[in-house]
C-alpha cells in the first residue's frame, strides 16, 4: 500500500502513514495542533493550510468543496477531517 510522508509546520514532526489516512488522523498521530469539531466536513473548524504537496491529497468531495466555499477559504486550505493523503510528501500548517 502506498505511503505518504506528512510534516506539520507547527511542531516540526514528520510521520509516514498509509494512503487513505485523513489529515486529522495524521495530526493526532503526530501530536500536531489541528483542531476539529464535527469531523464530518460541516463545521470548518479543522481548516488547515497545505504548504506544499497539495497534489498528494485526494480531490475535495462535494461536501468539502461546499464548506470551503462557504468559509471563503483560500486555495491552499483544506478541511483536515476530509482530506485524504494519497502518497508522496505533504507539508501542512495547522496555524492558518
Ligand atoms: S471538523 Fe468539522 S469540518 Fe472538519
Amino acid at each position: 500500500m502506498p505511503k505518504a510522508k506528512v510534516t506539520f509546520a507547527d511542531n516540526g514532526v514528520t510521520v509516514t502513514v498509509p494512503a487513505g489516512t485523513r489529515l486529522i488522523e495524521v495530526s493526532e498521530q503526530a501530536g500536531a495542533g489541528i483542531v476539529y469539531g464535527c469531523r464530518e466536513g460541516d463545521c470548518g473548524a479543522c481548516l488547515t493550510q497545505v504548504v506544499s504537496g497539495g497534489e498528494n491529497l485526494a480531490e475535495a468531495s462535494v461536501l468539502e468543496d461546499e464548506t470551503l466555499k462557504n468559509m471563503l477559504a483560500r486555495r491552499d486550505q483544506r478541511l483536515a477531517c476530509q482530506a485524504q493523503v494519497l502518497g508522496g510528501e505533504i507539508v501542512v500548517n495547522p496555524l492558518t
